[in-house]
Order: structure tokens, then sequence, then C-alpha cells
């Protein structure tokens, strides 16, 4: 008997996207209703930020659609479906995906390593064989089980909204092969540097552009494959997440300097900073209140790849919960966090409350506690 292990992929793209016809409705839209609550920027008010990279219930096409049509449930968020037709949802959803750099539509497909043994990875010979999985994943993650022995296809829209020249960046095991519009573009394999720099410029238009990632492990081992795209004297995007079921999540402890995390961690608000002080005490801080709304002594953070990834697996605090620390500390009806810098083993968050600024500290106090300065 014969078992097969294989690679599931997945990927994102982190480019500007074009702006796209049909948008105007959507517009229109946010600017009567969602505005209230998501800001002018869409950065934000009572509602979450809707251009960062922090997307609790997912940032495809798809995932923005079902939250705006379909609500979340016990939130202000409604479900938008009972109030627009889908063609006014759909524009929305353009409009909001429009306002930000990114990448939606993913698809994974695996494939048995036998037949591309000793072939040059390229699209066609995927053509000619059935793939085991069209499966769409939880978006922007490559992801891999441990063990395995695969190939992969990844196959996404690229948008383009800043034009140039572009360069990609990949590390990581096995062969990899990039296409852009039907090109070759990059090609490695495993006998090369770990680091990669693929020498060939080329110029990419404004507007979308077909991408094909094809990529082989050689080995059953924890893959970790990551590719950027790199705009020349510009920025980078990430174009994979890291492996996420073969990799050990990282741990966070407290050192000497305190550290502000932000994850999504279960049953916190999707805006909480995690102040993480040098006794070990750790702090979660909603920064769209203004309020501690819970603690930890003997702490430390497990951290999965998430915020960076766009991953719907959450870290997890682990430590011994802190009675009574719930505390407002700063009172008002909107808060914009505007930035946070830790100094030592202190914490100051600067923050606007109802359109005045506002700034705290944190330090550590004892054993297990805090000390607030304003
Ligand atoms: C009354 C306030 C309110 C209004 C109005 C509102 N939202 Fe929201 N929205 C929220 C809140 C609160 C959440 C976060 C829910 C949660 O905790 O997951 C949210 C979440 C979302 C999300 C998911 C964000 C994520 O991180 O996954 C999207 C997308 C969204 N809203 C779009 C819209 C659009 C589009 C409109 C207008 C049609 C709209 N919202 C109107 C309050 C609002």
């Amino acid at each position: 008997m014969k078992f097969k292990y294989f690679t599931l992929f997945i990927f994102s793209i982190f480019a500007y996207q074009v702006a796209f016809s049909g948008t105007e409705r959507g517009r229109e839209i946010y600017s009567q209703i969602c505005v209230t609550c998501h800001g002018p920027n869409l950065d934000g008010g009572i509602g979450p930020n809707l251009i960062d990279s922090y997307w609790k219930n997912g940032d495809s096409q798809d995932a923005v659609y079902r939250s705006i049509a379909k609500g979340i449930t016990g939130t202000e968020m409604i479900a938008y479906e009972l109030v627009y037709p889908e063609k006014d949802l759909r524009s929305v959803t353009e409009f909001i995906l429009d306002k930000q750099e990114g990448n939606r539509d993913t698809l994974r497909s695996s494939y048995s390593r036998d037949y591309f043994q000793g072939k040059r990875l390229h699209p066609d010979l995927f053509d000619s064989i059935e793939s085991i999985s069209q499966k769409k994943l939880p978006e922007n993650f490559y992801y891999v089980e441990r063990m395995f022995d695969g190939v992969l296809r990844g196959q996404s829209i690229l948008h383009i909204k800043s034009p140039g020249k572009y360069r990609f960046n990949i590390s990581g095991k096995g062969r990899t092969s990039i296409w852009v519009n039907g090109k070759e573009m990059h090609y490695s394999n495993d006998s090369k540097p770990k680091d990669t720099h693929i020498s060939k410029e080329f110029e990419l238009p404004p507007g979308t552009h077909d991408l094909e990632i094809l990529h082989e492990e050689p080995t059953s081992h924890s893959m970790r494959f990551y590719a950027r795209l790199q705009k020349l004297n510009g920025e980078h995007w990430m174009l994979t997440g890291k492996s996420l079921e073969g990799s050990v999540p990282k741990v966070v402890r407290s050192s000497e300097k305190a550290k502000v995390i932000r994850k999504w961690i279960s049953g916190l608000p999707p805006r909480t900073l995690l102040l993480l002080l040098p006794n070990q005490v750790m702090l979660a801080y909603d920064s769209s209140t203004g309020k501690i709304v819970k603690g930890w002594e003997s702490a430390f953070l497990n951290q999965t790849p998430s915020l960076d990834s766009r991953s719907q697996k959450q870290s997890e605090v682990k430590g011994k919960e802190l009675p009574d620390i719930a505390k407002t500390i700063l009172k008002g009806e909107h808060f914009n966090l505007l930035h946070y810098e830790t100094i030592g083993d202190t914490v100051t968050i600067a923050s606007l409350v109802d359109g005045k600024p506002k700034n705290f500290s944190i330090s550590p106090e004892g054993k297990n506690s805090y000390k607030l300065t304003f």
C-alpha cells in the first residue's frame, strides 16, 4: 500500500489593487451608512479599521462580502442583505477591497509528485493532469501538513496600481517557478542558495495580471516557503504567508523591555493591544474603548503567524488571569489609536479621544501589578 502526502498551498499578494469600475454605488452606500462606524477613511471607529492588515473575519472577496451580507452576530455589524440587494453589496465589497493593497482570490491545488519528477515546472504540465484539490482555504496562507510530498499550484490575480520595475525574492526549499501573464519570471531549485534573488527585473504596467506559483517539495520536512514581490526602490509585498501547520508557534515571553503585541485572541475585541511587561504581567488594552479589559500574571503568548498573514487561527495567552483588573483608562466616545512605543520597561500609548490627544504610560509594579501614569 502506498501513502501519499500532499502539500497544501495558499498564498497572498500584497500589491496595490487597481480601481474597479462598479464601485461608485459602493462608495455611495459606504458614505451613507458604513461611514458612521468605520470612519470616513475606512480606518475605524466603532467598527474596525477596514484598510489595515487585520481581518478578523477573513479578507478574501467572499469573506468580506459574507461579513457585510450576513453581518457578525452579537455585534453592531448587522446583516446588510436585509437592507440592500446583492448587487449593491458586491459593489460595496469592491469599494472596500479597492481601498487597500492586496489580492483576494486564491486557490490551492495539489498534485501527486511522481508525475512531475524530472520535468521542468510549467503551467501546461499542470493542465495535463487532474488536481487533487481545488478547495479554497482560509485566505493568505501557505499551508503545509507536516509529512507531505506533493506539488502545488497557486493561481491568483495580481493588482498593480503603481507601475514600474519589479522583482521577486524567493526563499525556501524545493523547486519554485513563478509565472506572470504566462511568462516565467522566476525559477529556482533545491540546490540553489536559500535566498534566491531573481536577477531579472521586469516591468509591470498598472492593471491586473495573472500570477501563478508552482512549487514542489523534495522531502518531508516542515516547509517554509517565502516569496515577495518588490517594487524597485519601493515597497515589498509578501506573496505568501508562512507555513502554519508545519511550524511551531512562536512563544513571546517577557524580557527586561516591555513589549506590545497585536494578535487576535479569542474573546478579546479586534483592536486589542497586548502589553507584556517585564514582570510577566500582560494587559489587554482595547484601543477602541480606552479600557484594560483583561490581565494575566506569569504570562506569555503562544503566537501563531496570524496578524501579518491574516490567519483565522488565534494566538493564545498563557498565564494566570488577574481578578479585578478591568479598568477604564480613557473616558470618551470616539477613540483613535495614534501610536504606541516602548521605552525600557514602559509602554506609552497615544490616542485621540473625541478629537483630543491623550497619552498614558504603563510600567510594571511589584510582582503582579502595573503603574499607570498620564
Ligand atoms: C453600527 C456600526 C456599524 C455599521 C453602521 C457598519 N458596521 Fe461593519 N462592523 C461593525 C463592527 C462593530 C464590526 C466588528 C464585528 C466583530 O467584532 O467582528 C464590523 C465589522 C465589519 C467587517 C468585518 C471586518 C473584519 O475585520 O473582518 C466588514 C467588512 C464591515 N464591517 C463592513 C461594513 C460595511 C460595508 C458597512 C455598511 C454597509 C458596515 N460595515 C456598517 C460596526 C458597523
